[in-house]
C-alpha cells in the first residue's frame, strides 16, 4: 500500500505547497456479475488498491492534474467541461468535475497529484477508484459534506455521459461504502446494502491473467442493449417488467419463443446469477465457506456459456485454481475478457495456492500472473488532511 505521506511529499515537490490526500479503494466482485445494471443483487469487496488524490485549492477555477502513472500534467478549466469522445486518462477526473457541477457543486479550483495502485485494465475497477477519489478530494477541498451513495451515483454518471462507458453502479458504490473484512451485499435498484463478514480462515486471492480487457468497453455496451432488448420483448407479455431483475425463471422459460438464441441466454444469466448472489450472501451469513464453492463454479460456466464475457486464459485460471488444495470457490471478476479471477481460498493454504498457480499457469498459457492476496478494505477516505480541513461525511 501507498504511503500516502510519500504522495504529499511529492505533491510540495511539484506544487510547492501543503496539500491534503484522499484516497479511494478499487473492487473485487465475490459474485453478482452483470446484474448491476439490469437491476439485480452484486457481492463485492472493496480491495487493498487504492488510487491517490492529494489536493489543495488555487484561487482560479482551473484543475491542474498530474497523473504519476502517466508522468503528464493536464490543465481543464471548471468553465468549459463538457463530455467529448475522450480516452485520455485525464476525461476520468474531468468527468468527475463535470458530473458534480451539473449536480449544482460549485468547485474550487485545484492542484491534484494522482497515483494510483490499482493495476489498470485488470477489471479491478481503476476507474472507479479514480473517479471517487477524485469526486472525494473535489468536494472536500470546496467543503463540501460527503454523501458516499451520492458520490457514487455522480461518479457513475461520469462515466456514462462523459467517458461513454455504459458501467452499472457497483465499482462506484463499494469504492464509496466498502467496509474492512466484509463483503457488500447490494440491491442495485434501491441501493439498499448490507455489509456481510468474510470468515476470517478465508482469503480473497485475485489472480491476473495479465490479459487486459481491451475488448471488454464495446462488448460491454452489446450486452447490456441486449439486456434491454429482452425487457422490451419480454414487456409484450409482461407488463410492468422494468429489468431483467423483475423477471423469474419460469417467466422467461414460458416465454422463450419470444426471444433469439442469444437474448435468451443473456437473460438466464442475469436471472439466474441473481439467484446465486442470494444464495452466497445467506452462506456468508452462516459463516459457511465450503459451500460457497458450487455458485462460484456455476456463475463461471453461466458467464462463459450465456453471457459468453469469459476467454481461454480466464477459463484456464479458474480450472487450475479449483483443482488446488483449500480453494473453496474460484471464477472469473468484473466485466470479462480478460482481467482477473477471485479465489477464496483458505488462509492456511494462500501461500502455497499462490506459488502452484502461478506456476501451472504459466507453463500453460506462457504468461506469468500477477497473484494478490488481499483483504476487504476500507471505502473512500482522507488519509491525511490538516485538522481543520476533516470532511462530514455521511452514509
Ligand atoms: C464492470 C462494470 C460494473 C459491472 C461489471 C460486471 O466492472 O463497471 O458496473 O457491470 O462490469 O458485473
Amino acid at each position: 500500500m501507498i504511503d500516502p505521506r510519500a504522495v504529499l511529499a511529492k505533491f510540495r515537490a511539484r506544487f510547492d505547497s501543503a496539500a491534503a490526500v484522499y484516497r479511494a479503494p478499487g473492487r473485487v466482485n465475490l459474485i453478482g456479475e452483470h446484474t448491476d445494471y439490469n437491476g439485480g443483487f452484486v457481492l463485492p469487496a472493496a480491495i487493498g488498491f487504492s488510487c491517490w488524490v492529494a489536493i489543495a485549492p488555487r484561487d482560479d477555477r482551473k484543475l491542474v492534474v498530474y497523473s504519476e502513472n502517466f508522468d503528464e500534467t493536464h490543465e481543464v478549466s471548471l468553465d468549459a467541461l463538457s463530455p467529448r469522445t475522450p480516452k485520455r486518462w485525464v476525461d476520468y477526473p474531468a468527468g468527475v468535475a463535470w458530473a458534480l457541477e451539473q449536480a449544482g457543486f460549485r468547485l474550487r479550483g485545484a492542484n491534484l497529484y494522482i497515483v494510483g495502485e490499482v493495476p489498470l485494465g485488470a477489471g479491478l475497477s481503476s476507474s472507479a477508484a479514480i473517479d471517487v477519489a477524485t469526486g472525494y478530494a473535489l468536494l472536500a477541498t470546496s467543503r463540501y459534506p460527503i454523501d458516499r451513495t451520492r458520490l457514487a451515483l455522480l461518479c457513475q454518471r461520469a462515466e456514462n455521459e462523459f467517458v461513454g462507458a455504459r458501467t452499472g453502479i457497483m465499482d462506484q458504490f463499494v469504492s464509496c461504502h466498502g467496509r474492512a473484512g466484509h463483503a457488500l451485499l447490494l440491491d442495485c435498484r434501491s441501493l439498499d446494502f448490507r455489509v456481510l463478514p468474510l470468515p476470517p480462515e478465508m482469503k480473497l486471492i485475485i489472480c491476473n491473467t495479465m490479459v487486459r480487457h481491451e475488448l471488454g468497453a464495446s462488448e460491454y455496451n452489446t450486452r447490456r442493449s441486449e439486456c434491454e432488448e429482452a425487457v422490451r420483448r419480454l414487456g409484450e407479455v409482461l407488463p410492468g417488467i422494468r429489468a431483467l431483475r423483475d423477471v423469474t425463471l419460469s417467466q422467461l422459460q414460458q416465454h422463450r419463443q419470444r426471444l433469439s438464441d442469444v437474448l435468451f441466454k443473456r437473460s438466464r444469466h442475469v436471472i439466474t446469477e441473481n439467484d446465486r448472489v442470494c444464495k452466497t450472501a445467506d452462506a456468508l451469513g452462516q459463516g459457511y465457506a465450503p459451500s460457497l464453492g458450487p455458485l462460484l463454479a456455476e456463475s463461471h460456466r453461466s458467464l462463459r456459456e450465456d453471457y459468453q464475457v469469459s476467454c481461454g486464459e480466464l477459463d484456464t485460471m479458474v480450472e487450475i485454481a479449483s483443482r488446488q488444495p483449500g480453494v473453496y470457490g474460484a471464477r472469473m471478476t468484473g466485466g470479462g475478457f480478460g482481467g482477473c479471477t477471485i479465489n477464496l481460498v483458505r488462509a492456511a493454504d494462500a501461500l502455497e495456492f499462490q506459488r502452484r498457480v502461478s506456476a501451472e499457469y504459466a507453463a500453460a498459457t506462457g504468461r506469468k500472473p500477477d497473484i494478490y492476496i488481499c483483504e476487504a478494505s476500507e471505502g473512500a477516505e482522507a488519509a491525511v488532511v490538516p485538522a481543520q480541513d476533516v470532511p462530514s461525511v455521511s452514509l
